[in-house]
């Protein structure tokens, strides 16, 4: 893990407005359905594709990234927020997953509770980084709250994570009926993990789709089905990456299949 050179803040309102082709959030309603482990393991796919990945721990006031990669951040987006510093500063570069990487700051209620405009110039700051990059993939708090529906809206495709639990479905669709009502360009995608089966898995992505179409009138698409694996939970309690596995378990060769659309 090496620090990288603190940068001046790049200031270009103009880029800041056209930004976001390249940003996808990963997100839920629910939490522990895998959002950190999608994120993580999604930021690894497209950078073994060869691509210049950033992967934003957008958890703000819980970190969960760092924890799973198994890094040490001297700074965090909580410091660059605290010092006004430039969110540039806070990039810390991961050789593992060969991305570029800023944690979050556990344990800080302002974070989580921002007020809308720093939360605002956060989002500016973030689609300015995303022209330096092909993908930045933010890793979304669990739940419906501002800040975590506000950093959803500046990625170009939101992928929403969901299992077959009833609760998570019906939290998967209620984020999906914000995102949705909400003025934004975003497009909510779904991605079901750990099904037991392909055929279980579209089975899910057909329940919460008949309830996006009866009664929010879209039809988000399937991102893809990743199966349950233990080597799934096994990688993160190891922090050994999915995707650094051999043999490739089959979870990793699900994400490799999600990463190989884009
Ligand atoms: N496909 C899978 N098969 C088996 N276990 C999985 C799979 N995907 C994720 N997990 C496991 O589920 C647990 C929760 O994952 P993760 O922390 O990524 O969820 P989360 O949605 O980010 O949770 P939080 O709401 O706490 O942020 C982890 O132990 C992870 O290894
Ligand atoms: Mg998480």
């Amino acid at each position: 893990m090496t620090v990288q050179p603190q940068q001046p803040k790049i200031q270009n309102n103009i880029l800041s407005r056209i930004g976001g082709r390249n940003i996808f959030a990963i997100a839920s309603g629910k939490g522990g359905v895998g959002k950190t482990w999608v994120a993580v393991s999604l930021a690894h796919a497209f950078a073994l594709k060869g691509e210049k990945v950033l992967l934003i721990d957008g958890d703000l006031g819980l970190s969960n990234i760092d924890i799973q990669l198994g890094l040490t951040a001297i700074r965090d987006i909580g410091v660059v927020l605290a010092h006004n510093a430039p969110l540039n500063s806070a990039i810390i570069h991961d050789d593992t997953i060969q991305c570029d990487v800023i944690a979050g700051h556990s344990g800080s209620q302002t974070l989580a509770g921002m007020e809308e405009n720093r939360l605002q110039l956060l989002c500016d700051d973030i689609k300015i980084l995303a022209n330096h990059y092909d993908k930045v993939i933010i890793d979304l708090g669990t739940g419906i709250q501002k800040s975590v529906t506000t950093l959803a809206q500046i990625a170009h495709e939101i992928l929403v994570v969901t299992t077959d639990s009833p609760t998570s479905l019906a939290d998967a669709y209620a984020f999906i009926k914000i995102i949705t009502t909400a003025k934004s360009s975003s497009n909510p995608k779904i991605l079901i993990n750990m099904a037991n089966t392909k055929k279980e898995g579209e089975h899910t992505y057909h329940t919460l789709l008949k309830a996006c179409q009866t009664f929010l009138n879209i039809t988000p698409s399937l991102a893809g089905i990743v199966h349950l694996d233990s080597m799934a939970r096994e990688a993160v309690k190891t922090q050994t990456p999915i995707l650094s596995i051999n043999p490739l378990p089959q979870a990793g060769k699900d994400i490799l299949e999600i990463a190989g659309l884009y």
